[in-house]
């Protein structure tokens, strides 16, 4: 039997030089996994512990979509014609696109390069991998809808450098992901263990829970009014896998709180309100930006009250106060999105069943 260090793909020294004949190891018991800092075998998923993060790869798993299989038609023939869109919703179209095509590869990125090998429970790997992949079938899906609608790929690919609203989502989430990148970086002491969580907290709450809103909101809100269908339901699509790695997540972080309840400091607790004020300001700032003026039925400052009730829900399912008392939902079509099922195609456009390893074909 191999053995493996705690955080690593890496036989230990001991264990390579006992050699495969060791009976030392023992068989894992349940009660032993951790969701950080674990000296169990990673590489066996079962006795499951953590049933919460196999259930949701399974639920994630029952939800797989793939970009091709929706029909751009539509919206390659409402946004070539000159009247077919007003010029704040195509702004709103390319800075939503500006932001989602790089947001899922840094997502994927985090989650592979960084949280990935942190992390100890078998079950949470599980969905970690199934989440990185949905990743990559978002940023998929982003970039179809670029290439379908024939949108200039340098300035849509290069938004994250060039439109200041967006660099600044990203600049404030990069250092996050780059802590836990760091080749040195190890969990297994408060300080590192409170820099992983913080960082769990920022992609879970803060990213795939806040900063993904605005944009979701603006194309849901189009395809409401039979606007830019097929990529409204990509997004519906996308925001359902999203809402499945915010719960997971959150899931995660409370575990994880569980099992270690001393990195949950009045101190840690308050950098953490913190970061959550600063995601709403830039959220905000980027509303500004895509919404200079009223666009379908919807003007930046009402994102003001909908992202505060957002940061609210976040807070609270991790633990937290609410950061802004008594914010009301100014969208609550977005809470039936989330719940959407595939096979309730609101849209109405058409959906063929997934067909896997096969040509997909419309009729
Ligand atoms: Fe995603
Ligand atoms: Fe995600």
């Amino acid at each position: 039997m191999l053995s493996f260090d705690d955080d690593t793909l890496a036989p230990s020294a001991s264990s390579a030089e006992s050699g495969a004949s060791t009976n030392t190891h023992k068989r894992v018991n349940a009660a032993d996994k951790r969701i950080i800092n674990a000296k169990t075998d990673v590489n066996q998923l079962v006795p499951f512990k953590y049933k919460w993060a196999w259930e949701k790869y399974l639920a994630t798993c029952a939800n797989h979509w793939m970009p091709q299989e929706v029909n751009m038609t539509r919206d390659i023939a409402l946004w070539k014609s000159p009247n077919g869109l007003t010029e704040d919703e195509r702004r709103i179209v390319k800075r939503n696109l500006g932001f989602f095509v790089t947001a899922d590869s840094l997502a994927a990125n985090n989650i592979v390069l960084g949280t990935y090998r942190h992390i100890t429970a078998p079950e949470c790997r599980q969905f970690l991998l199934r989440q990185a992949f949905e990743e990559a079938i978002h940023t998929h899906a982003y970039q179809y809808i670029v290439e379908s609608l024939g949108l200039d790929e340098g300035e849509i690919f290069n938004a994250y450098n060039e439109v200041e609203s967006i660099r600044n989502k990203d600049e404030f989430l990069i250092p996050f992901i780059e802590a836990i990148m760091d080749p040195n970086f190890h969990t297994g002491t408060p300080e590192t263990d409170q820099t992983l969580l913080k960082s769990l907290i920022v992609f879970a709450c803060l990213m795939e829970g806040l900063f993904f809103y605005v944009g979701f909101t603006q194309i849901l809100a189009l395809g409401r009014q039979n606007k830019m269908v097929g990529a409204a339901e990509q997004y519906q699509y996308i925001l359902r896998d999203e809402s499945m790695h915010c719960n997971f997540g959150i899931d995660l972080i409370n575990q994880l709180k569980l099992e270690n309840p001393h990195l949950w400091t009045p101190a840690f607790k308050e950098e953490i309100n913190e970061l959550f004020r600063k995601a709403v300001e830039l959220e905000y700032q980027y509303a500004e930006d895509t919404m200079p003026r009223g666009v379908l039925g919807m003007n930046a400052s009402m994102f003001k009250g909908y992202l505060r009730y957002i940061a609210n829900r976040r807070a609270t399912q991790i633990g937290l106060e609410e950061l802004f008392p008594g914010e009301e939902n100014p969208f609550p079509w977005m809470s039936e999105m989330i719940d959407l099922k595939k096979e309730r195609n609101f849209f109405e456009t058409r959906v063929i069943e997934y067909q896997s390893g096969g040509a997909l074909s419309w009729d």
